[in-house]
């Protein structure tokens, strides 16, 4: 078998715009020459070197015997890639896992008929540690900060990145503080931030507004930033698609569809499934597309209005809270792979959101409703042509339903819209809802309740 060669000198910054190759960067992980955002990238990698940085069978069988490791850098989802990610010194020391990743792949039965996709899956990215994504990338960029030997971290935040940098910072002995807008995250992600110890600020603003006061902050105190700006975050979140790979046994799928916030994890998806190519980990590109709310659609209306030559920034309003952003940071990184891999991008109605959400939870996969978006934008995409019955499709499900009960009951009690200007729209979801019953405590009411429930049934 061939040697794997560690990543582990080969890692380096660089500019996304200016393309400079600062040998560290500073607190703001911005570029000090031209203010864009800074990314990683492995120098090693070109298509065309000899030999090549990598094996790709040799790779493969390395990961895929690390699971059956009892180590716990071999056990983590994202760290058993490591060959793929920047070196972190002493790991044993500095790395703080909480066992991330090794999400589950799920067949979507109910909602490929809906769809008339066959082959329809879901990536369940809510299924780690704090319940989202989130947890992929914060090992990495955490680790760093231990490494780096900071004491306080920060982050602002729409929920899911504060409950996971602060349960991170917790297990790497580090303070956290979040910056989150007052009243618009839901309890679920906000509870979390505390038990996990955090210094929890609500601002009187959106999450553009915390932003715009941590980049301030960073300048002045030695805090170190955990949005996803920071390039470690997009390495740790890139593991999503590797796994997603291995789990098709390396077969990519036509579509992946990734709802799109502050854009940081479909830039991630997109790098990774560039770099599996580059190393011929996989031999063709999946179309990423990415979707938003039609209330926080900056992203769609860069690429459809504007050819993606600028980004207006607006404010944002959904009750997808996780992606009520009106500036997202990493718009210029996103389109770079939407572009690269030939994919599209959508937006979708607030019902459109409750109706897809509810739809993905009659396959008994539950999801938080910014995870929605992707079915229902695929639905679109079925409509426009852009995705094909015959092909394959996979949906990131980004957060878990448990996140925010408050959205899920409301719908289901038929509360969400009332009185507002959706109401009339969102009458034709009433047959996905499923009132609970209060009945008296006696047999046969219930009985009742279940013979009508049978008759009523499809
Ligand atoms: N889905 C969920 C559940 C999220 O929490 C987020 C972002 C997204 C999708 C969008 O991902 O920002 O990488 O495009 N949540 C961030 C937060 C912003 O603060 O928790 P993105």
């Amino acid at each position: 078998m061939s040697t794997i060669r560690t990543a582990e000198t080969s890692s380096r910054l660089r500019c996304i715009v200016c393309g400079a190759t600062p040998g560290s960067a500073g607190q703001d992980f911005r570029c000090t020459t031209c203010g864009d955002l800074l990314e990683f990238f492995f120098p090693g990698w070109t298509s065309n070197q000899d030999p090549p940085a990598f094996d790709p069978a040799a790779l493969k069988s390395l990961w895929l015997n690390r699971r059956t490791s009892l180590d716990a850098l071999d056990q983590s989802g994202v760290w058993r890639f490591r060959e793929l990610l920047p070196h972190i010194p002493n790991p044993e020391e500095h790395v703080i896992t909480l066992g991330e990743g090794n999400t589950p792949l799920y067949r979507l039965p109910r909602c490929a008929r809906a769809t008339g996709v066959k082959n329809l899956r879901a990536k369940h990215q809510g299924m780690n540690p704090t319940a989202s994504f989130k947890d992929t990338g914060m090992t990495v960029a955490a680790s760093s900060a231990h490494q780096g030997g900071f004491r306080w971290v920060a982050c602002a935040s729409t929920g899911n990145t504060s409950a996971s940098m602060a349960a991170y910072a917790a297990r790497g002995n580090m303070r956290s503080l979040v910056l989150i807008p007052d009243g618009k995250i839901s309890w679920g992600k906000l509870s979390q931030s505390l038990d996990y110890g955090a210094l929890t600020c609500q601002l009187r603003t959106d999450f553009d507004g915390c932003v715009r006061i941590l980049n301030e902050l960073v300048r002045q105190k030695p805090v170190y930033l955990l949005n996803s700006v920071n390039p470690y975050r997009i390495e740790g979140q890139k593991t999503a698609a590797i796994e997603l790979m291995e789990q098709l046994a390396w077969e990519p799928p036509d579509h992946i569809i990734v709802p799109g916030g502050n854009l940081g994890n479909s830039s991630a998806i997109g790098k990774a499934l560039l770099e599996m190519r580059e190393l011929k980990l996989i031999s063709r590109l999946p179309k990423l597309s990415i979707i938003q709310a039609h209330g926080a659609n900056p992203f769609y209306r860069s690429v459809r209005e504007f050819g993606g030559k600028k980004l207006e920034p607006m404010t944002a309003d959904t009750l997808a809270t996780a992606i009520r952003i009106g500036n997202p940071a990493s718009w210029k990184k996103a389109l770079r792979v939407l572009q690269a891999t030939g994919g599209e991008v959508e937006e979708v109605t607030e019902v459109e959101i409750a109706a897809a959400k509810a739809e993905i939870g009659a396959d008994g996969i539950g999801c938080e409703p910014a995870s929605a978006v992707t079915l229902a934008g695929l639905k679109k995409l079925r409509r426009s042509g852009f995705v094909k019955s015959g092909e394959a499709v996979v949906l990131i499900l980004t957060g878990h339903l448990l996140k925010d009960p408050d959205f899920t009951i409301k719908f289901h009690r038929g509360d969400l819209f009332a009185g507002t200007s959706d109401a009339a729209e969102a009458a034709q979801t009433k047959h996905l809802q499923r009132v609970p019953l209060v009945l008296d405590a006696n047999l046969g009411a219930v009985i009742a309740a279940l013979d009508a429930a049978e008759r009523n049934s499809e």
